[in-house]
């Protein structure tokens, strides 16, 4: 647990009193202090409270809710026997960090054949890939005599992505293209680079959960800004209070099917965004990873970048998803400064990515349109296998078909966790991240995400478990073996 000492958030009882309904704090029956006491709790639950927040004090929280300091006192005393919050003496009292007690980092990729491996959202190699090696090889043949280190990357494949941005709207040259292994290496040379210990780094919510452990890293402050699929155009308005309210020095964004919620932002919204954050002074680092997921042939969207300068934002991304994340290459797109500063970071810590694995790359985004047509076609037959599946199997869960990504981002009915029924699914080797790995502190524990990404018969076997377990009437009995494997590291 996070020393209460060195807590930077604080939440004003001016923001608490602006999220409270307390027309239905008063109004509920029971004790008042035990109703603040739940909508405290549901506050910090949803991360509009962050994990770690200072709370304001008794006194001027109760002044400025217009309630007597004895409920105040009371609903904190609650809050601290149920673990949510803790008092430290002449220091006052915060929001006790999620403690997770499973030791993250290991990468969970399915323990022997009767594990339902769903933690990751991670689809299997393109069928192009082979054929791109081999040609990479035969490229390698041929350049022998070169000492194999390329810094920045290999200049016709830093050629080939600066064409792709251009193409979408962007206007990129291969100077402005820095190569790294995979999108995770990017995220980490960008967050490296710009964020400092204590800066504050605003976060979409749910989010990425290898971005909040990168910034954690550094000692950064994720500031979660509520994402609602249905509602797109609230988080315009949510990122600007947050950056008035926060100083942030950075966003991490993906405008483009979200990783876990699919969410696309419209262009008039993603414009409205980029230049209120670059009006706040914060830059944007916009993941890329999904951008060509689009499975219902929607087109693709104006770059979130391209109505802003360029040193507005940075963009990372990969071939991760529509190729393969055993082809370790991805990017960042930056303007010449910011990649100054991010490739400084980057070789001091990596000589160059495998010349192979960029050779390939160059192969594949020769013919990327069919590469991506193929991932598509894919994804969105298990895509419409798993919504059906739960439509027909688990109709209390509730969920939007999203136009793209990897993922469907659920929410749980009433009542039930998320992290209760991922360890459920473990004993019957159905294997998931649980939806409190997408939120900052102790949010999203009632929502699960499930990836599509393995094949239509692969998810009507995970959800029948799942509507064995929720004891849904049309699930068959299925034994599967313990598994020993902890969902750690997520994709
Ligand atoms: C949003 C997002 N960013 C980055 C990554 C990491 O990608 P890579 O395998 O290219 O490092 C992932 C992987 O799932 C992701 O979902």
């Amino acid at each position: 647990m996070t020393e209460p000492s060195r807590l930077r958030e604080s939440v004003t009882a001016r923001t608490l009193a602006q999220s409270l309904d307390m027309t239905a704090v008063l109004g509920r029956v029971g004790p008042m202090y035990a109703s603040l006491a739940r909508d405290l709790q549901r506050l910090v639950e949803d991360g509009a409270v962050a994990a770690d927040a200072r709370m304001p004090s008794e006194r001027v929280l109760a002044r400025v809710l217009g309630v007597s300091r004895v409920t105040v006192a009371s609903a904190y005393r609650e809050l601290r026997e149920q673990g949510v919050l803790t008092s430290v003496h002449g220091a006052g009292t915060f929001v006790v960090p999620r403690s997770d007690t499973r030791p993250w980092g290991r990468l969970v990729t399915g323990d022997g054949p009767d594990v339902l491996e769903f933690v990751n959202a991670a689809p299997p190699a393109s069928s192009f890939l082979g054929a791109a090696y081999e040609a990479a090889a035969r490229g390698i043949a041929t350049t022998s005599a070169h000492p194999g280190y390329v810094p920045g990357g290999a200049f016709r494949l830093r050629e080939a992505i600066a064409r792709r941005y251009t193409a979408r709207g962007l206007p990129t040259t291969a100077d402005q293209i820095m190569i790294t292994a995979g999108a995770t290496d990017a995220i980490h040379a960008v967050v490296a680079a710009l964020v400092g210990p204590g800066n504050r780094v605003l976060v979409e919510h749910p989010t990425y959960p290898g971005a909040l452990d990168t910034l954690r890293a550094v000692g950064a402050t994720c500031i979660p800004v509520a994402l609602d699929p249905s509602d797109p155009d609230a988080f315009v308005d949510a990122a600007d209070r947050a950056a008035r309210q926060h100083d942030p020095v950075l966003a991490y964004l993906m405008p483009d099917h979200a990783n876990p919620s699919g969410t696309v932002l419209p262009t008039d919204t993603r414009r409205r965004l980029a230049a209120t954050l670059h009006r706040r002074g914060v830059v944007t680092v916009i993941d890329e990873v999904s951008v060509d997921l689009d499975l219902d042939g929607h087109g693709p969207t104006e770059p979130f970048g391209a109505p802003v300068p360029d040193r507005a934002a940075v963009t990372v991304g990969s071939l991760s998803k529509s190729v393969w994340g055993g082809l370790r290459v991805g990017w960042v797109r930056a303007d010449a400064a910011h990649l100054a500063a991010v490739a400084t970071v980057y070789s001091a810590r990596q000589l160059t990515v495998s010349l192979i694995d960029q050779y390939a790359a160059i192969e594949l985004l020769g013919d990327y349109e069919a590469v991506v047509a193929h991932r598509c076609d894919q994804l969105r037959a298990s895509r419409d296998a798993l919504t059906s599946a739960l439509t027909r199997s688990l109709p209390d869960w509730s969920f939007r078909s999203p136009s793209g990504g990897l993922s469907l981002w659920c929410t749980l009915p009433a009542g039930e966790r998320s992290t209760e029924l991922v360890d459920r699914a473990r004993e019957r080797g159905l294997m998931l991240a649980p939806g409190t790995r997408f939120g900052t502190g102790y949010a999203f524990d009632d929502c699960q995400r499930i990836p599509f990404t393995r094949t239509p018969e692969e998810i009507e076997d995970a959800v029948a478990v799942l509507a064995e377990l929720m004891g849904g009437a049309n699930a068959g009995p299925r034994e599967r073996v313990p598994s020993r494997a902890v969902p750690e590291a997520v994709v």
